[in-house]
């Protein structure tokens, strides 16, 4: 079985016309890189990239990155070509199928069909090749919980801020930042949350895309904190620049670490025999009951994932 809810904390895009940064991406700290044939891709550098890619796949060593492409979209006369080359090239040494634009479901069980049938050719096993959805404009938005459950092959829904600011006349070039005069709140707040909600209803990650002021840390820190406090399990980088602290934003703190295997360990313990079989319990001045095992599963389970380890261990009271 795949494990479709592998950590995605950082997602290096990289384009596909680039040999030498392709060759770069396979020693970055990132947890997956995809490799573009979209909008990095100059219509007439789409070809050559199509056949770096999958030299790029098949040679050396992406230890245990996430390995994505990203094809171009339906609407455009490059995707049928785009997927069959690299599945049939480079299928062996892929995980996911990026598809950009995603309108419909249909779009989705298009690429669904067409990577069975490449799989049965090939003789790989099928379904193993996942798919990661963008949503990119306002189309894509109303119809994302249809998308997210189109396919069992579905792993990621990924919010293309950049389109999708283009796509609805947002006031603003400056990608993830605020557009001047909407001043009352973030103007992101509902698409974020519209895909988080379609993710989590059905198993799926949530993923935000770029920050394009390269240059700014603080700035990407900024907007990367925000989809990391709603839930989100990762975003894009772009820049070597970028990823410490992409992977920081999206690791839980250390202190909320240690906060949630602690409740865990002491919930345990209040609900066992030798600790009283209680619903509910005091630690330390907050009381823990199933609904904050719950929650503490979440950060723990994303401290687990970043390998994080333990600064403070509760005990439990001596008999
Ligand atoms: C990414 O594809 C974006 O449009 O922001
Ligand atoms: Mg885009």
């Amino acid at each position: 079985m795949v494990d479709r809810l592998r950590p995605r904390r950082s997602c290096l895009a990289v384009p596909g016309s680039n040999p030498r940064f392709l060759e770069k991406a396979k020693t970055q700290p990132v947890d997956q890189v995809f490799l573009d044939l979209e909008d990095a891709c100059a219509p007439l550098a789409k070809p050559g990239a199509r056949k770096n890619i999958v030299a790029a796949l098949n040679e050396g060593d992406w230890g245990d990155r996430i390995r994505a492409v990203r094809v171009n979209d339906w609407t455009t006369e490059w995707t049928y070509r785009d997927v069959i080359e690299v599945v049939e090239g480079a299928g062996a040494n892929l995980d996911c199928i990026m598809l950009p634009k995603v309108q419909t479901p249909e779009q989705v069980h298009a690429l669904d069909l067409l990577l069975t049938q490449i799989e049965k050719t090939m003789g790989y096993e099928v379904g193993r090749i996942g798919i990661e959805a963008q949503i990119e404009n306002a189309i894509g938005l109303i119809n994302v919980d249809a998308i997210a459950k189109a396919s069992p092959r579905i792993e990621t829904i990924i919010f293309g801020p950049a389109d999708f600011m283009a796509s609805i006349n947002m006031r603003s070039l400056v990608v993830g930042e605020q557009p001047p005069g909407y001043d009352v709140g973030d103007a992101y707040h509902y698409i974020l949350m519209r895909i988080l909600m379609a993710a989590r209803a059905y198993d799926k990650q949530a993923i935000d895309g770029p920050y394009l002021q390269i240059r700014d840390v603080e700035g990407f820190r900024r907007v990367a904190g925000r989809a990391a406090a709603l839930g989100f399990d990762g975003k894009w980088v772009l820049n070597p620049g970028q990823v410490e602290a992409c992977n920081e934003m999206f690791s839980p703190r250390q202190e909320d670490y240690d906060h949630a295997e602690n409740i865990l360990d002491a919930y345990a313990y209040f609900t066992s025999e030798a600790g009283g079989k209680k619903g509910s319990a005091m630690l330390g001045d907050e009381m823990i009951d199933e609904a904050s095992r719950k929650m503490a599963l979440v950060v723990a389970g994303k401290g687990r994932a970043a390998a994080m380890s333990r600064a403070d261990r509760w005990t439990a009271p001596e008999e």
